[in-house]
């Protein structure tokens, strides 16, 4: 049976019944503002901030009983003939009380025994309908949720219709708990931030104005209002309001059992002021009688009031001015007035899903509509992280928001397709975050560019993030040719970190301020590449005991974290190696391309530039040398520049690249018969992370037993970075294919079984195996060693990853998850942390760049395309939508007898009918020249022909 059934070309599915599946839900956000979750049952949580929850915070355990949350009620009279009695109170006549949102003791009770509802759920993205239907009450509802694009306001547009074939008399009633305060006071005076609510009934809804707020910034006057409002459909004011929690569920009730809804009890009236108490949006409409097939529309409008945001500008601390509650009233009723009629409501979704659908402009057609529907889903997810971080929806309950460093850039590399005008100033403002020791700001503010000292003082050091800013702006410099970026000038993160966190610069404190400077006291700026040099010549320095660099805090496992003192990460060493060399070859083009023989660096960078066999083979010279160079930056710098010319750091940087290279390969391959893999990792002893039970000799084991040990990210970057051999890259795919792969579980794992709590190692081995970090189908390294496979001719290799990746979780019945890819998934198969995820960047960027393999070079758009026979469709096209240098891109490959990728080369390729240059047969080429004078409103047509 299939589940997922999806209903355009842009996403948007239908699936039955899914409250009978766990851990489900979409995100519903603006493009500022608020940030939702939201569950088939309209469970799921609000929020602006972590010090700003609109709706109680919810993390995926939460889910399943989530009921204090947004719910619409219907009191169900027994039908009369006559229509309307006037009844009141507790009701003889009360047949019952259904929640259109399948969320009442009664469904709850009855859903898998003698299930009474029908529900089904459409979406597409930031948006949800759900329907329900009940044989008992003769009703059918369908609720709508989105939230505005500003982000203002999240939406619930409830229709109700009579089925039956007699009229059905209803009491409808919404209800929103308005939790309303900070993250932190879930548990941390959860009771005493309740005082701090003053509650005020307005005319069409509940205000909840906290006086003060409770968070890790301290005790602060609040300035922000939370708010639901409500309406019928045409615009008609509510009856009464039942702003308190203790009012509406009543002693003894709950939310799935209200007492307001259940005995008819009388609400409050407008201008009605509460203080001190649990507040909710309960927002009572008049009794209404519907006609058979009559439908009756009711709307629920929520969100927060920022006064920092909107009319009062936030100053945090100094504003010690009280709100003026009736300002913020004034803008939520401006606010909300504008969608308080159906047609309103109608016109503000059909905008929200034509925006978001507008800001996916990526589409792929590869021979099935449903995996181009979960790549569509995979597009969007990027959008999503650049939204939610790492910290706001219900499985990503981690931090108190923002994103991590390596997230940051990683999310850059898919905005470069979709939303490039914007990233080029993002790239540049992000090496802001650099320290002048080669390391970063790792707390990222909500602006761009904007960098927070850690206030816990915790010196860690994730030896990975230096590497992937250069990978983005490797990508920026390809797809547009803009080398100038390279020579903007940006001044470096200071703080009290010094000395890649082995140090304190004592000599700084807060009135110093966040940015690097000189002698002179003035602060110092230095080119983008002068960045990208330091960050990545550092790390050639900081090695450990087996010369590979060390592993410090953790590398892109964020899980392998205790190993200190002498941990060492050969799999990021390939990872540097590999920059080390690209960044070379952009220099070469510089001097070729723009005549440029020189380069301006601090002056105390010259010393990382030491170079010669001697220096490389000894890791306690490498060691001074670094010491010589954090020393001379440890304060401040001179602010003299020395002049360095181009030539000579681009044969240095190769040098440097080939040794490291070769000193991987002779130390750390690791052969197992015909299979053969590289160690990835030193441990806090000092020894070998990885081995072979097959052949390794047993004194340099990491653990007692003799399993083998094999991880697949030093696989990745070996492989990505040209160090591994193309023999060695043959036996890396038969040791992850004999060792790793796990279809059932989704394909390649992060590792094997270690059967050891390697605490010497990482917090990984606490996990049990096959979750997350420690042995689970990690997508993001995955996509990573698609992309490394197809870049290196293995597009067959690369095509298995990517593709069983899909396959499991397009396959519901196990991943049990919405489209998307998620972050891993389980032992089951079960897709876990959806939507937020790195691998949705990489997956999208290697289907364009290396499966449909249209690349940027140095800004000329150049199409080399890797498609396996199945991703053609049954006339043997494949197409790709994208755009490129401010251009609409169609792009079709033919291969109409579907040979083999290997097996065939290009034989014509035309722009609008222009012929263009098939290098060789090999790749296509549009010269940006020629992409310039193409015109930017129309859909410009490429064919490839195949043969
Ligand atoms: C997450 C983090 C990423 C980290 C990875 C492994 O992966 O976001 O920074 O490298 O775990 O610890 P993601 O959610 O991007 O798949």
């Amino acid at each position: 049976m299939k589940h997922i059934e999806f209903q355009d070309k842009n996403g948007s599915f239908i699936i039955h019944d899914p409250e009978n599946y766990s851990g489900l839900y979409l995100p519903l956000a603006g493009e500022k503002g608020l940030k939702s979750s939201i569950t088939p049952n309209l469970g799921g949580d609000s929020k602006t901030d972590q010090n700003h929850f609109l709706l109680e915070p919810v993390s995926i355990e939460n889910l399943h009983n989530n009921r204090n949350t947004r719910n619409f009620w219907c009191q169900v009279y027994k039908n009369t003939e006559a229509g309307d009695t006037a009844l009141s109170g507790a009701d003889p006549k009360l047949l019952g009380c259904w929640s259109v949102c399948g969320n009442s003791a009664e469904q709850e009770f009855q859903k898998f025994t003698d299930k009474q509802d029908e529900s089904t759920l459409e979406a597409g993205f930031m948006w949800q309908k759900i329907s329900r239907k009940s044989q008992k009450y003769g009703l059918q509802a369908e609720v709508t949720s989105f939230v505005t694009i500003s982000g203002d306001m999240e939406v619930e547009y409830v229709e109700i219709t009579n089925i039956s074939e007699k009229k059905v008399e209803i009491v409808p009633t919404g209800a929103i708990p308005v939790y309303g305060r900070s993250a932190d006071n879930l548990r941390d005076h959860r009771h005493v931030t309740s005082l701090l609510h003053r509650i005020r009934t307005t005319d069409y809804g509940v205000e909840v104005t906290p006086v003060l707020s409770f968070d890790e910034r301290g005790h602060q006057k609040n300035n922000t209002t939370y708010f639901v409002y409500g309406s019928d459909e045409n615009g008609e004011k509510p009856e009464s309001f039942y702003p308190t929690v203790e009012e509406f569920i009543g002693e003894g009730g709950t939310f799935l059992n209200p007492e307001a809804v259940r005995i008819n009890k009388p609400g409050k009236p407008s201008g009605t002021e509460l203080q001190g108490k649990e507040a909710v949006g309960g927002i009572r409409f008049s009794r209404k009688t519907l006609k058979p097939r009559e439908t009756a529309g009711y709307i629920l409008l929520c969100g927060i009031a920022d006064a920092g945001e909107q009319q009062f500008p936030r100053k945090e601390n100094t504003d010690k001015k009280a709100i003026d509650p009736a300002k913020a009233s004034k803008w939520i009723e401006s606010l909300t007035s504008g969608c308080r009629t159906r047609s309103q409501v109608r016109n503000m979704l059909e905008e929200v899903k034509e925006h978001w659908i507008r800001k996916v402009n990526v589409a792929f057609e590869t021979g099935s509509e449903d995996a181009d529907n979960y790549l569509k889903w995979i597009c969007f997810q990027p959008i999503l992280r650049r939204i939610y971080g790492c910290s706001f929806l219900p499985y990503h309950d981690y931090g108190k928001g923002g994103r991590g460093w390596r997230d940051l850039w990683q999310d850059c590399l898919a905005l470069l397709i979709m939303e490039p005008s914007e990233v080029r100033q993002m790239i540049i403002d992000n090496y802001g975050g650099v320290r002048i020791d080669g390391t970063n700001a790792t707390i990222i503010g909500s602006g761009q560019g904007e960098f927070i000292a850690d206030r816990n003082n915790i010196t860690r050091v994730w030896m990975d993030h230096s590497f992937w800013p250069f990978v983005t702006t490797k990508l920026y410099l390809d797809q547009t040719g803009d080398l100038d970026v390279l020579f903007e000038k940006i001044p470096y993160f200071k703080d009290l970190q010094s000395k890649r966190g082995t140090a304190h610069d004592e000599e700084w404190n807060s009135s110093y301020g966040n940015l690097q400077k000189t002698d002179a006291n003035e602060i110092y700026h230095g080119t983008v590449l002068e960045h990208i040099l330091l960050q990545n010549l550092c790390a050639f320095f900081d090695v450990g005991d087996h010369n590979e660099m060390c592993l410090h805090g953790a590398d892109w496992n964020d899980a392998l974290d205790m190993a200190w003192e002498k941990g060492e990460s050969v799999a990021f060493t390939c990872a540097y190696a590999g920059n080390l060399k690209d960044i070379a070859y952009v220099l070469r083009e510089i001097e070729s391309v723009q005549g440029i023989n020189r380069i301006e660096l601090a002056e105390e960078m010259e010393c990382l530039f030491a170079c010669g066999k001697q220096l490389y083979e000894n890791p306690e010279k490498k060691q001074k040398v670094l010491k010589q160079y954090t020393d001379l930056s440890a304060h401040n710098l001179s602010g003299n520049k020395v002049v360095l010319s181009l030539k000579m750091v681009c044969s240095n940087l190769e040098e440097k690249a080939d040794w490291l290279v070769e000193n991987i390969r002779k130390n750390e391959w690791i052969q197992d018969g015909d299979k053969g893999w590289f160690n990835g990792y030193y441990d806090n002893h000092g020894r070998k992370v990885e081995y072979s039970a097959v052949s390794d000799e047993t004194d340099n084991k990491a653990g007692a037993e003799c399993n083998t040990r094999m991880m697949l990210t030093g696989q990745v970057f070996a492989v990505m970075s040209g160090t591994a051999t193309e023999e060695q890259i043959q036996a890396i795919c038969r040791s992850a294919d004999a060792y790793l792969y796990d279809r059932k579980a989704g394909g390649y794992r992060l590792n094997t079984d270690f059967k050891e709590e390697k605490f010497d190692l990482g917090r990984m081995f606490g996990f049990a195996y096959g979750e997350k970090e420690n042995g689970a189908v990690f997508s993001h390294m995955a996509v990573m060693y698609a992309n490394a496979l197809y870049k290196t001719g293995h597009a067959k290799e690369g095509y298995k990853v990517l593709q069983t990746l899909l396959d499991t979780a397009m396959d519901f019945e196990r991943s049990k998850m919405y489209p998307g890819i998620p972050e891993y998934f389980d032992n089951q198969g079960r897709g876990l942390y959806a939507y937020l995820t790195g691998a949705a960047s990489w997956y999208m960027l290697t289907m364009i760049t290396e499966v449909f393999g249209v690349k940027g070079q140095l800004g000329d758009m150049v199409i080399a395309p890797a498609l396996m026979p199945e991703q053609y469709d049954q006339e043997g096209k494949a197409s790709l939508k994208i755009e490129f240098a401010g251009r609409k891109f169609s792009i079709h490959i033919f291969n109409r007898e579907k040979k083999e990728w290997n097996k065939v080369q290009i034989k014509e390729a035309f722009c609008d009918g222009t012929l263009l240059s098939a290098e060789g047969g090999r790749q296509a080429r549009l010269k940006r020249s020629e992409i310039e004078k193409l015109t930017l409103e129309k859909v410009h047509e490429i064919n490839i022909i195949l043969n």
